[in-house]
C-alpha cells in the first residue's frame, strides 16, 4: 500500500471527493482492523478537506464513545438521542446541521464549530457508530457531502 496521499488543491468539493474516495478505498481494502481503518479514513479526510474536526464515535454498551479522529480534543461519551451524533444514531439518519446553535441539544465540544454533518456507520443493518464532521463555517455541508460520505462509510467493514 502506498502511504502517501495525493491531495488536490481544487476547491470544488466534488473534485476533492472524486480524488480522495479511491485512495481511501485502497487504504482500507487490505486491512481488516476497524480502528486502523477509521484512523486512516479520518486522517485522509482531514488532509484533503482540512475540516475543523472529523472522526468517529463508536457504539459501546448503548452509548457512543469517541473513536479515531483528527482535530481538537472532543467529548468522550454521547448518549443515544443526545446531540447531533446521538440523534443520527437514534433515528438512523444522516443529519446536516447548517447552524449548530439552532439544533436543540447540540453538544458543543468546541465553540469554534458552526456547522456539522453526521452519518450512521452500519455493519449489516446494525449501527456500529457514526462519522461526525464539524466545520468552523456556517452551512458548510450539503447533499454533495452526504452523497460521498455515504459512499465512504459504506466501505467500512467491521
Ligand atoms: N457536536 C456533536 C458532538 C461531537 S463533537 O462535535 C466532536 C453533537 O452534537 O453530537
Amino acid at each position: 500500500m502506498a502511504e502517501d496521499l495525493n491531495i488536490i488543491s481544487s476547491t470544488d468539493k466534488k473534485d476533492q471527493y472524486e480524488s480522495i474516495l479511491p485512495q481511501i478505498e485502497a487504504l482500507i481494502s487490505g486491512e481488516n482492523d476497524l480502528i486502523a481503518n477509521l484512523a486512516n479514513i479520518s486522517a485522509a479526510l482531514k488532509e484533503q478537506f482540512n475540516w475543523f474536526w472529523v472522526g468517529f464515535y463508536l457504539v459501546k454498551e448503548n452509548e457512543l464513545v469517541l473513536g479515531p479522529f483528527q482535530g481538537p480534543v472532543a467529548c468522550t461519551r454521547i448518549q443515544k438521542g443526545r446531540g447531533v451524533c446521538g440523534t443520527s444514531w437514534a433515528k438512523s439518519e444522516v443529519l446536516i446541521v447548517p447552524d449548530v446553535e439552532l439544533f436543540p441539544g447540540h453538544i458543543a465540544c468546541s465553540s469554534a464549530s458552526r456547522s456539522e454533518i453526521v452519518l450512521p456507520v452500519y455493519h449489516g443493518k446494525e449501527i456500529i457508530g457514526v462519522l461526525d464532521v464539524d466545520s468552523e463555517y456556517l452551512s458548510h455541508f450539503n447533499n454533495v457531502d452526504e452523497f460521498y460520505l455515504k459512499k465512504i462509510v459504506s466501505l467500512i467493514h467491521a
